[in-house]
């Protein structure tokens, strides 16, 4: 093949370039479509991913949180702190809400203690004192049976 070309002048292909050319693309057309077809298809065949709820779902025992005790989770990658007291079972995000240290139990004085700057929150979740602004985020969760489902 000629390296330059005077104006004017046209390059000319050969014919064979030219048809290996149009095979070249057009086997890649359709090798294309045939992926995007399986994919639509394997997609078509294949079960549904599970509901992110679902998912979600954290289940434990009750047995494992005794009256008077308190246990520390982790649910949809936060950590969550239950606790069982004489009033019954509540759960909390265990971030406080002032600069996020992780709070606990304290059955001793019925309050959750953050030991960053001394926040202290009742058992409702309330500040009773220290610097957080506002109350432990309540987790939610159900009784089922003999389970404590994390929703
Ligand atoms: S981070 Fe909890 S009181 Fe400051």
């Amino acid at each position: 093949m000629s390296a330059e070309l005077n104006a004017g002048e046209e390059e000319i292909i050969p014919e064979s370039n030219r048809r290996g050319f149009l095979q070249w693309t057009l086997g890649g057309l359709l090798f294309g479509g045939f992926v995007v077809a399986g994919n639509v298809v394997l997609r078509y065949l294949m079960p549904p991913p599970p509901r992110l709820e679902k998912a979600h779902k954290v289940s434990i025992p009750v047995s494992q949180i005794p009256k008077g005790s308190s246990l520390m989770l982790k649910h949809r990658g936060a950590p969550v702190l239950a606790i069982h007291t004489e009033e019954g079972i509540s759960a909390f995000s265990a971030v406080c809400t002032h600069l996020g240290c992780l709070v606990k139990w304290l059955p001793a004085e019925n309050i959750f203690y953050c030991p960053c700057h001394a926040g202290k929150f009742d058992v409702t979740g309330k500040v009773l004192a220290g610097p957080p602004p506002e109350p432990l985020h309540p987790a939610k969760f159900e009784i089922v049976g003999d389970n404590i489902i994390f929703l």
